[in-house]
């Protein structure tokens, strides 16, 4: 039987774009590893408080009050310094100082490659998957996703009381950097007339037409949601071409970070927490360089190397060599994950298309 992995003290941080539920995820690490009678050290600003030894101990206390609150109570920060070799140096450095051999670093697939370079140095690291943006494709669902979901919800609903009542079209853009399932998950929970999304080609004359139609026939509402992946100047100029081609007055509202704060929601809470008590179960089994997922409504485990190959050949921009280090198995799971998120997505699309009349 593989033996436990002995820790002096572990380190948790959060990095990139924070996300509703890290305090949920932080809150689980530091109890699962006190549980286990390893000191924790919470690592402030992400790899910046790594950088510069900006580190606080964690009690059962300290995070206390913490799971229902929005942002992260360690902070976020995105340090191009990390990528650095004097960064890598001064982080190893800080390590060796505060007595820290396993990280669990929660963030995105940029925090992860930062955790999979922290590992190579000899500090193993576990990843959780934590941004509003859902596209770590290893998981079906990332810490903040689902909050940052149903406040768009909330903000569409209320676009939609002001729109019933002087007839009119509202374009709203999303956040999601190259990812469109927060637009298109809300599009059509909103009811949203048209969604324009990076993963699938948009058609703004068949919108048009829908909308011209629909208008005939005696609707006074329209929402039109654009992810922020289909780029800045998309959604603002979709805006002004249904007004001059429907007749329908149209405004445009872009949402940005305002999504990205506010209170979890349960989803968001229980899933960082089964995250951050799994990361820990892994540090301790002696594992590393993994991030923790969310599978069919399990935790699962799976190589970081592999998570960051599954995202490229979703995005069709795996490299044959890259393809090339895994087995036939696990290119055949990174194809069935892909396949069944983009079967989603076109279910997700012709709903809107067919039922968001
Ligand atoms: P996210 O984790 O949400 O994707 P970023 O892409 O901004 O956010 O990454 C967060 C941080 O992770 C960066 O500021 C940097 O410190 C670190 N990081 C990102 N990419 C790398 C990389 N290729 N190598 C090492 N560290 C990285
Ligand atoms: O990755 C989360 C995210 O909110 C994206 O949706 C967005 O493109 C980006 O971060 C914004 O980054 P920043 O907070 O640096 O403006």
């Amino acid at each position: 039987m593989k033996k436990m992995k002995t820790f002096r003290r572990i380190g948790v941080l959060s990095s990139g774009g924070d996300a509703p539920g890290m305090n949920a995820a932080i809150r689980a690490v530091t109890r699962e590893a006190l549980r286990r009678g390893v000191e924790v050290m919470g690592i402030m600003r992400g790899y910046s408080g790594l950088i510069q030894g900006d580190l606080r101990p964690f009690s059962v206390r300290d995070v206390s009050n913490s799971l229902n609150h929005g942002g992260t109570m360690l902070y976020s920060d995105r340090c191009p310094e990390f990528k650095t070799e004097e960064g890598m140096a001064s982080a190893i450095a800080t390590c060796e100082k505060f007595l820290i051999d396993g990280i669990v670093a929660i963030g995105g697939d940029g925090t992860f490659r930062g955790a999979q370079d922290l590992t190579h140095h000899g500090i193993p690291c576990i990843g959780i998957p934590a941004t509003i943006d859902n596209d770590i494709t290893s998981t079906e669902y990332t810490i903040g996703f689902d909050t940052a979901m149903n406040t768009t919800l909330e903000l569409v609903d209320k676009l939609r009381d002001t729109c019933e009542s002087h007839a009119r079209c509202n374009v709203v853009e999303v956040m999601g950097r190259g990812a469109g399932d927060i637009a298109l998950e809300t599009a059509v929970a909103s009811g949203a007339t048209a969604v324009a999304i990076p993963e699938l080609p948009f058609d703004a004359d068949a919108a048009i037409q829908k909308i011209r139609a629909s208008r005939a026939l005696g609707k006074r509402t329209f929402i039109v949601i654009v992810s922020e992946g289909m780029g800045s100047d998309f959604a603002p100029a979709l805006a002004k071409r249904i007004e001059a081609e429907t007749g329908v007055e149209t405004k445009f509202a872009r949402f940005a970070h305002i999504v990205r704060g506010g209170i979890p929601t349960l989803r968001d809470r229980l899933l960082a927490t089964r995250l951050g008590k799994r990361a820990v179960e892994e540090l301790f089994l002696g594992n590393s360089n993994l991030v923790v997922c969310e599978r069919s409504g399990k935790i699962v485990a799976r190589d970081i190397n592999f998570a960051l190959t599954l995202d490229r050949l979703y995005k069709g921009k795996a490299k044959p060599e890259e393809l090339a280090l895994y087995n036939e198995a696990e290119l055949a799971e990174m194809n069935e994950v892909g396949d069944k998120k983009r079967a989603l997505f076109q279910e997700l699309y012709d709903c809107v298309d067919r039922i968001c009349l």
